[in-house]
């Protein structure tokens, strides 16, 4: 190797021995600051610095070991949460929704359990079906549940990764039309491959006289139902009118791998308003 090669030499951190505490401390100790130390370097601590940490805290205790390994796991999981959700929005998702599930979900209690939550629940335990439309007035929940339901599934991983920069999207179905242009093939792919799809008001788009717009929403319904993705469309429409928007084919489709559920009660806007 010539000398000016010498100089260009990467140097690469050497890896961190695993340490463990083998001293005079009873089984339990060592137990506890071993599974502390490796919390806290899934973290990315250096472990000098935690045990520097550690003796200037004066941690000496079971007790204390186990306060500090679940205070980093509690910050692991809130990270976790706001990492997803902050992700969520990127990819379309309201933050008026989106932050009444965080905050539910960082305090670790169930939201309001609305008809339409449970229902996408249930519909999400369902093996094999991947076509949901939540029907019903205004207000009932159906947006709601729709982000909540592909929260869950996201937060608990559900829904992998599908290496087009995200596994979820979200579109009101009014910007639908805006997105269906040639120019925009790269934005319709991704709707067509996302592992979770939500179509928001579906029915309040303005239906152009050709049909051009109803056409490619029966191409992008039809692409994710051949390959089994999962599409949640919420709408105003009942089941009639839905049906004969959408067409025979999309209503024939949700027959066979979806369900369509009609959400009835009055609006939880003005419920709350009042
Ligand atoms: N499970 C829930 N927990 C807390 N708030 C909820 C829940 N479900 C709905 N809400 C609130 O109720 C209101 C109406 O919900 P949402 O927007 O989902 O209704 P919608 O059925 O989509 O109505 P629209 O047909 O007008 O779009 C919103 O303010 C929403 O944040
Ligand atoms: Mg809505």
């Amino acid at each position: 190797m010539s000398s000016s090669n010498k100089g260009l030499r990467l140097s690469m951190p050497e890896p961190e021995p695993d340490r463990v505490f083998d001293d005079a401390d009873s089984p339990e100790l060592t137990r506890a600051k071993n599974e502390y130390l490796r919390v806290a370097k899934v973290r990315r601590f250096n472990t000098d610095a935690i045990l520097e940490q550690l003796a200037y805290e004066g941690c000496l205790t079971v007790e204390d070991f186990e306060k500090k390994t679940a205070w980093v796991k509690e910050q692991d999981r809130v990270e976790n949460i706001e990492t997803v959700a902050r992700s969520m929005r990127d990819r379309g998702f309201p933050r008026r929704h989106l932050d009444t599930i965080v905050a539910a979900f960082i305090e670790g209690k169930d939201q309001q359990v609305t008809d339409a939550l449970a229902k996408a629940r249930a519909f999400a335990a369902e093996t094999g079906r991947c076509l949901l439309v939540l029907s019903g007035g205004t207000g009932v929940g159906k947006t709601h549940a729709a982000v909540s339901l592909t929260f869950e599934l996201e937060v608990n991983g559900r829904l992998g990764y599908n290496g087009l920069g995200g596994i979820s999207h979200f579109i009101a179905a009014t910007d639908l039309a805006k997105r269906a242009g040639f120019d925009h093939e790269a934005q319709w792919r991704e709707l067509e491959q996302s592992r979770l799809l939500v179509i928001d008001d579906y029915g309040a788009e303005f239906a152009d006289g050709k049909g051009w717009l109803a056409a490619a929403f029966d191409g992008l319904i039809n692409h994710r139902y051949a390959d089994c993705r999962l599409t949640v469309i919420t709408t105003n429409l009942d089941a009639a009118a839905f049906k004969s928007r959408a067409g025979e084919r999309i209503a024939d489709r949700i027959v066979e791998a979806g369900r369509f559920v009609v959400l009835a009660g009055e609006s939880l806007r003005r419920r709350k308003a009042g």
